[in-house]
């Protein structure tokens, strides 16, 4: 195989995630020094399949780039060849199947191997090509670490800094003025940034999808606290939690894309609710896309590379169809099919829940 591959192309797909840009620089670097092979940039994601745009990638394009966030292809979570607009009808926009188109610009581009960076939207997408015959590597990213098949996607670590960060900073507040902090973290329908920047900060409350709460459990724990002199807490509510009727809160619902449905806002929900029924005053935080922003962790510098080196190693062994993954402190690879089969998600009676109970953070149930 080493010596039919000639050209990876490489994007990058769905939500922008600190570590990106330590992958692309990562996938040419080791093509470029070890390999001898070309890397073509493929811009905004699929839609630069779909449309064509790329860029031969030059040492220069990858200098530079390894501490910064975002990612210089560009990236969106919006276009997929296999569901992308054609057109308007009756005012409604049309999608059809331009995955045809998509795989012939990859010959048109003069790429043997693609390699696609994404969290589970990406990476199906990348399966499904895979299906119809492309060389395909994948490798996961995400803040929200929600893949079941690699320990920990690059991204995570960042975001959970900047919101232990957030944390910190919102004690200060809370306790001068006695008050009840909510900060909203991100995460879509996992915990897991919830629960680990909740305890990283020494939070209170942890509200998380997986564990159902109920209001008086959280005012149980802020009355206790208050009844040992402590009076103020801190709420992390992770964006996907349930209130307690089981309903999701959204900022924006898309009727005809669920996919593209924007969670946000249950902290407002939950704060004022809590206000109302103990009187203490309460304020909200919703940390957003700071999340998603900013300079990566070294832990995610590290991760990013090691997942782009391996992957060009795949292309080159000829082991398409797969994802680079880690498993315990070793960099391997799992079949896409499998990697986006489930998603991870906190399992309430896991040890690190249990941890943090034992430390006396509520969950609410
Ligand atoms: O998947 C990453 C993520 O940041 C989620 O945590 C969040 O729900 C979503 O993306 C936000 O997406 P957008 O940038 O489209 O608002």
């Amino acid at each position: 195989m080493q010596n039919e591959l000639k050209r990876l192309g490489i994007l990058t797909g769905g939500g922008d995630c600190p570590g990106l840009n330590a992958v692309i620089r990562a996938v040419a670097k080791t093509s470029f020094n070890r390999y001898d092979l070309e890397v073509v940039g493929i811009t905004s994601g699929f839609r630069g399949m779909i449309e064509l745009e790329y860029f031969l990638l030059n040492d220069r394009h990858v200098s530079g780039i390894l501490h910064r966030g975002g990612t210089i292809l560009g990236t969106t979570n919006r276009d997929n060849p296999f569901r992308y607009p054609v057109g308007r009808e009756n005012g409604r926009v049309v999608y059809g199947d331009v995955s045809g188109r998509a795989i012939a610009n990859l010959e048109e581009m003069g790429v043997d191997v693609l390699v696609v960076v994404g969290g589970d939207g990406s990476l199906s997408i990348a399966g499904e090509l895979y299906n119809k015959g492309v060389r395909v590597v994948g490798i996961p990213k995400t803040i929200d670490n929600d893949l079941s098949a690699t320990d920990v996607t690059f991204g995570f670590d960042t975001a959970l800094h900047t919101a232990t960060d957030a944390i910190d900073k919102l004690h200060t507040t809370a306790e001068s003025h006695h008050r009840v902090m909510v900060l909203e973290v991100m995460g879509r329908n996992a915990g897991w940034i919830a629960l680990h920047s909740g305890m990283a900060g020494g939070a209170d409350v942890i509200l998380i999808p997986e564990i159902p709460f109920s209001y008086e459990s959280v005012l149980r724990k802020i009355q206790e606290r208050q009844s040992r002199g402590k009076n103020f807490s801190i709420i992390v509510v992770a964006e996907g939690a349930l209130l307690p009727g089981g309903q999701h809160v959204y900022q924006q619902q898309v009727a005809d894309n669920p996919l593209l449905d924007k969670l946000g806002g249950v902290a407002a929900v939950i704060g004022r609710e809590i206000e109302l029924r103990s009187g203490v005053e309460t304020r909200v935080t919703v940390l957003g896309h700071l999340q998603r922003g900013g300079t990566p962790t070294p832990f995610d510098r590290n991760l990013g590379t090691r997942f782009g080196v391996k992957a060009v190693e795949l292309a080159l062994a000829g082991e398409f169809g797969q994802m680079v993954c880690l498993c315990g402190n070793r960099i391997n690879s799992v079949l896409l099919s499998q990697a986006v089969a489930r998603q991870k998600l906190v399992d309430p009676a896991d040890e690190l829940v249990r941890t943090a109970k034992a430390v006396g953070i509520s969950f609410g149930d």
